[in-house]
């Protein structure tokens, strides 16, 4: 991905509400992301929600549904689709496939992942409401890279929210909703920044 000078394109994967997406998208805009373009937004779901958001924002969309086929072929027209538009970052946002190993050998190293908890704890589906049956005082998010394990791939940046009593799926998941914004924008242009791209100004 090292490329001195240029811009990163990136492209961002969703399945539905699609506010991290929207959250890059706006970072992009704002100069907090100043290396990079939002190239395409690609979602498996025809009705996902993000895609007005994106539309509106002026950024090429596409649906690639799974329509039945094996994930690798799912996967492979994803792939074909972000190379021919030279994407070099691939960002997850509540996207809710696993990806298949072609497409992990593609772009290994340049696969990001948002996760609503602190990772290594809470992997998986519902990781709010893991935290909350644990018990657990504080939770937060967690940005990482994608490898073949759930949720496991090397950790790039996390932010911490406090649990308080009486919080409820809901309260937990928009109080980490609100760092997860801050944190994905903070951890893209980290990882660009770590690649050798430069500020467009
Ligand atoms: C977020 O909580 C993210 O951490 C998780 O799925 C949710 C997606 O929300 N992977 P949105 O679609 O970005 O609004």
């Amino acid at each position: 991905m090292a490329s001195v000078g240029k811009v990163a394109r990136i492209g961002i994967l969703i399945s539905g509400r699609g506010s991290n997406m929207v959250a890059l998208a706006d970072a992009v805009s704002d100069g907090r992301i100043p290396t990079a373009e939002i190239t395409v937004v690609i979602s498996d779901r025809r009705n996902a929600a993000g895609l007005a958001g994106a539309n509106i924002r002026g950024i090429e969309t596409l649906v690639i549904e799974r329509r039945g086929r094996p994930r690798e072929q799912h996967d492979r027209e994803i792939v074909a689709a972000l190379k021919a538009r030279e994407v070099g970052l691939v960002c997850l946002a509540g996207y809710m496939r696993v990806l298949s190993r072609e497409f992990l050998d593609v772009y290994r190293g340049r696969i990001l992942n948002i996760h609503p908890s602190l990772l290594p704890s809470f992997p998986g589906l519902e990781a709010q409401r893991q935290a909350l049956e644990q018990g657990a005082k504080i939770s937060g998010c967690t940005v990482h890279f994608v490898d073949e394990t759930l949720d496991g791939g090397p950790i790039t940046a996390q932010r911490v929210v406090p649990v308080y009593q009486g919080d409820t799926v809901e309260t937990l998941s928009q109080r980490i909703l609100i760092e997860e914004h801050k944190l994905y924008a903070e951890a893209v242009s980290l990882v660009l920044r770590s690649e050798g791209f430069e500020s467009r100004s």
